[in-house]
């Protein structure tokens, strides 16, 4: 795939409608072994079991902050077992934790806000594990946040992490999916889930910066709800918020 912005964009709106799955295989033909999914432990989930079913090999990578539920580590090794692929975790650097916690304690993103400890426990150790890619997979959708992600195309070039000499495609299979129909394959395929999700957990990040939503509340509403709706990125998808995404 050439990777121009106006190709990548181009190929999106030719993808736009096609069914997740297809993208997977589209994102594991033209870039295995140099491309990985990227896994939080919630119900992106879907994306595991549909690569799974398409029976080649693929990379799962998921970002230990060193704050996430208990459940969710629990998650990871259940999906680990169900599909027989190990999960490359990547975790923080020690000494910039120690710093952050000494200096600061271990809540300060609710005074700071929350860019400091997720730039030290998410961005950096995504840089590491994004350095050998080519492509990355997420699990993003478009509905999952009005502020950010209305328009992310199924395919982009991130321009976050990617550089003109070394770039890099970020593919987002699940994009014009809805909650429903995630959930929907979830059920259908007997998919295992998070048990967080039957607390009223929709979005599920780091336990002290996720609470469960009540019914009509928006799942971005249970993340780092003390800050604006438009800062709500963690730097993970910063571009949704720097750069508009081409759609
Ligand atoms: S976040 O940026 O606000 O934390 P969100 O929880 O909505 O992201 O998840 C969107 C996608 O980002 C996930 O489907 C996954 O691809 C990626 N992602 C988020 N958190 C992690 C994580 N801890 N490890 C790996 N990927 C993650
Ligand atoms: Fe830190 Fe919260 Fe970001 Fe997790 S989500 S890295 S605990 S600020």
């Amino acid at each position: 795939m050439a990777l121009d912005l106006d190709t990548i964009a181009a190929r999106a709106a030719q993808l736009a409608d096609r069914d997740p799955r297809d993208i997977l295989q589209i994102a594991l033909d033209e870039y295995a072994p140099s491309v990985a999914i990227s896994f939080s432990g919630a119900e992106d989930v879907a994306l595991i079991d549909m690569a799974a079913s398409i029976g080649r090999p693929f990379q799962i990578f998921s970002l230990d902050t060193g704050r996430l539920h208990p459940e969710t580590y629990r998650f990871l090794d259940t999906v680990r077992d169900r599909y027989g692929v190990p999960i490359d975790i990547y975790f923080p650097q020690p000494d910039a934790v120690e710093r952050l916690v000494r200096e600061k304690g271990l809540f300060s993103f609710y005074r700071d806000g929350h860019k400091e400890c997720c730039g030290i426990r998410k961005v950096e150790p995504l840089v590491r594990a994004l350095t050998p890619l080519a492509a990355w997979i997420t699990g993003q959708r478009q509905d999952q946040s009005p502020g950010t992600r209305a328009a992310i195309p199924v395919v982009q070039i991130d321009r976050t992490f990617g550089t003109p000499d070394r770039p890099l495609v970020k593919f987002n299979p699940l994009a014009r999916w809805t909650s429903q129909q995630v959930w929907a394959y979830i059920r259908a395929h007997d998919v295992p889930y998070n048990p967080l999700h039957d607390r009223g957990f929709i979005s599920i990040g780091c336990e002290p910066c996720t609470r469960p939503v009540n019914p009509g509340q928006h799942e971005r509403e249970g993340r780092w709800w003390w800050e604006e709706e438009t800062r709500k990125e963690c730097g993970l998808h910063a571009g949704n918020v720097e750069a508009p995404a081409v759609r």
